[in-house]
């Protein structure tokens, strides 16, 4: 590996090629503003890393916060055996797989970097594909495996989503930061490390009192300082987080035991397309029961079938939820529902999702309605998902609010 391109890595260079590849709209879609190497020295000032077992950023970026890491931690024997170690130690989440790739570029190349300028050891780097722990996807719906003595290192996005029903974050829509924060914390076990550079609003503003009051329930703070504006392309205020997580102080009233809203539908149900595609699916001499989108009355219940078919695909039984997959933002309900108690074999056609109850009782799918008639799920499949089809994963993460 040439010294130009090991400079090239360490320094701005990826930032630079981010930033003139997307446009500003699209960083703002998803707050891709990265903290370079001042703020990320800043955020990490004066903590030692080596108490720490592994390093995690659940929205890594190009990895700045990794970077400032690993240039303090120690250096095994040789380069690979670095690079190794750093595989097993670090875990980085981001929704883009590209972002991943560099901040692994550029993690391998400051160990090549290190080993050269520490130990005067020439190093012939063959760059290693994505360790384990770099997963691409929404950390907002992925169950981190947090254990103590993990740290977080993190600068979130900060544009405005929607909150999660219970979210301690408040309701509607709230900067994404605080709603990032508040899904680590509430599944970090005591004794995790928590860096973080976030909206200023988040220490100071009288709308995240509650945050601020359950963050010090669940962490203990050692300092949520102001640190003025972030930068020219994202004019915003910001302040520094150093917590630790421990036992929460009021067991009872904690917020992380509200983590109900981590519970989903998928927990409860099996979520699939109905298989019968008209004019396609082959026919066989035997008659069922055949639900489809012109037959199944949104809001009704279906206790025996009105129309019959003999379609030769898998059949299905009740009860069960049908929910039509043709929906828009524009719909005042997102999810338009039929039970179905009917426990004879049934046909369904392609027009529809259809949910079964893993415990195979109807006051599941009481349940469910009553989940998908509430006002947070249309606000929660607005944001999840924009074109007009609802798709088996939308249904399968949608959060189980009041059922
Ligand atoms: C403000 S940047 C910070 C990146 C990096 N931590 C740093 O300090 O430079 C936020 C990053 O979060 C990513 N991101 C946004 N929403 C996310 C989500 N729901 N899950 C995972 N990553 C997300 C963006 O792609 C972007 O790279």
């Amino acid at each position: 590996m040439s010294e130009n391109l090991v400079s090239e890595l360490m320094n701005g260079h990826a930032t630079d090629f981010v930033y003139s590849t997307l446009s500003l709209s699209d960083r703002r879609l998803h707050g891709v503003f990265f903290s370079g190497p001042s703020w990320a020295k800043k955020i990490l000032s004066g903590q030692k890393m080596g108490k720490w077992r592994r390093f995690i950023d659940p929205s890594v970026g190009v990895g700045d916060l990794l970077i400032e890491v690993c240039s303090s931690l120690p250096l095994k024997s040789s380069v690979h055996k670095t690079i190794e170690d750093w595989s097993g130690r670090l875990v980085a989440i981001d929704l883009r797989k590209s972002f991943l790739d560099i901040t692994w570029l550029r993690l391998q190349a400051l160990a090549a970097h290190r080993h050269k300028t520490e130990k005067g050891q020439t190093v012939d780097l063959e760059f290693r594909e994505l360790p384990e722990g770099f997963i691409v996807g929404d950390v907002l719906t992925i169950k981190l495996d947090l254990r103590k003595h993990d740290c977080v290192v993190m600068n979130p996005p900060y544009q405005r989503i929607v909150a999660p029903a219970h979210s301690f974050v408040g309701k509607g829509k709230r900067s994404a930061a605080a709603i990032h924060l508040e899904h680590i914390i509430l599944q970090a076990p005591p004794g995790v490390g928590l860096f973080a550079l976030v909206p200023d609003v988040l220490r100071s503003g009288s709308s995240y009192e509650r945050f601020r009051k359950e963050l010090k329930s669940i962490a203990d703070v050692s300092s949520f300082e102001s640190f003025g504006a972030f930068g020219i392309q994202a004019d915003i205020d910001v302040a520094i987080l150093a917590a630790v997580t421990r036992q929460p102080t009021n067991e009872k009233k904690s917020a992380r035991k509200e983590t109900s809203y981590l519970k989903k539908v998928g927990d409860f149900f099996d979520v699939s397309v109905g298989p019968v595609v008209p004019h396609r699916t082959p026919v066989t001499g035997q008659s069922y029961g055949y639900l489809t989108a012109k037959n199944a009355v949104v809001g009704k219940e279906i206790s025996s079938p009105v129309e019959f078919a003999n379609y030769a695909c898998r059949l299905e039984r009740g009860p069960l939820v049908i929910v039509r997959r043709t929906s828009s933002p524009s719909d005042k309900k997102r999810a338009r529902s039929t039970l179905v108690t009917c426990s004879n074999e049934l046909l369904v056609e392609n027009h529809l999702l259809i949910l079964k109850p893993k415990d195979k009782k109807i006051s599941t799918c009481r349940a469910l309605l009553r989940v998908l008639e509430d006002q947070g799920s249309d606000v929660w499949l607005n944001e999840f998902i924009r074109c007009r089809h609802l798709t088996v994963g939308s249904l399968k993460q949608l959060p189980w609010i009041n059922g």
